[in-house]
């Protein structure tokens, strides 16, 4: 397992540190990121029709908040999780073969404004528009740097890597892997994407920490399952969304991610957890 203290961040300054304190644990160096931007392309998503209703009984379980500008404006300013802005976006489920034309969104002026401690971009590697989303991704680090803001790399798949995917074994660890250490070389401060087999070698080869997201609801087990294998694999937390907001509980379930990430809980005992939570929920009621 690993921690955001196996990396190093002396080179980057005091204010980008101190910006990754906030959001990783003291205790386990690790991250349970909540991620609710999923609009900015696929529009109404299920669990997201009402962002502050989903949002609020999670937060006090959030070590961070991924929204994005629109969603953050919905959201209580008073709170004080610390937020992670999606700053790019310009593409929409209604032309999915355009899925990596990517813009940048959000400006630095407004991360800054919004006081959020850091961004997410997406890139598509291996896509057309790779150069262009890698440029979105290094433009936007550049100009923060001078605020000490945390960067993250997103590794975004269209659905031609989809395809990819399923036709080639093995085919999805040499692209997370590669795909990981190009956002790393290009100065993301942390690198999110998707758990495969072998994640260890995705870890091992990248020289920035990782956090995996979620993907598609799976069953409860399963996405436990595999939030345990990241975190055994060395991943530094998640920055998870519909396995959690589309759950039939998600308080109890962001409860048992924590306690897999945090707290060494096996997949089994989190879903142990997870349905103790629900059961004293249903009693409540
Ligand atoms: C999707 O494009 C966003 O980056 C999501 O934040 C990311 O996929 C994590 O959410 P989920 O766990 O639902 O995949």
């Amino acid at each position: 397992m690993k921690s955001i203290q196996d990396f190093s961040f002396e080179g980057e300054g005091r204010g980008l540190q101190n910006r990754l304190a906030q959001m990783f644990d003291p205790e386990s160096g690790r991250t349970v990121m909540l991620a609710v931007d999923h609009g900015y392309f696929q529009g109404v998503p299920k669990g997201l029709e009402d962002i502050r209703k989903t949002v609020e009984p999670l937060l006090p379980y959030c070590d961070a908040l991924s929204p994005t500008i629109g969603g953050l404006r919905t959201l209580d300013p008073w709170s004080r999780v610390p937020i992670i802005l999606r700053a790019t976006g310009g593409n929409s489920l209604e032309r999915r073969e355009e899925l990596d034309d990517e813009i940048v969104t959000v400006s630095i002026d407004e991360v800054v404004s919004a006081n959020a401690i850091g961004f997410t971009a997406s890139v598509y590697v291996g896509l057309p528009r790779q150069r262009q989303t890698m440029e979105n991704l290094v433009s936007l680090i550049n100009e923060a740097s001078t605020y000490g803001l945390i960067a993250i790399g997103i590794t975004a798949v269209g659905d031609k890597l989809k395809g990819l995917f399923k036709s080639e074994k093995g085919k999805q660890l040499q692209y997370i892997r590669d795909a990981s250490r190009i956002l790393a070389e290009n100065g993301a401060h942390l690198i999110k994407t998707y758990y495969c087999d072998g994640f260890e070698e995705v870890v091992e080869s990248c020289l920035a920490p990782i956090v995996i997201a979620g993907g598609t609801l799976r069953p409860t087990k399963e996405a436990l399952e595999f939030t345990s294998d990241a975190i055994q694999a060395g991943a530094v937390g998640v920055d998870m969304g519909r396995n959690i907001f589309q759950s039939e509980n998600p308080v109890a379930m962001i409860q048992a991610v924590r306690a897999i990430v945090h707290d060494g809980y096996t997949p089994a005992s989190a879903h142990d957890l997870y349905q103790e939570l629900s059961k004293r929920k249903a009693e409540k009621r």
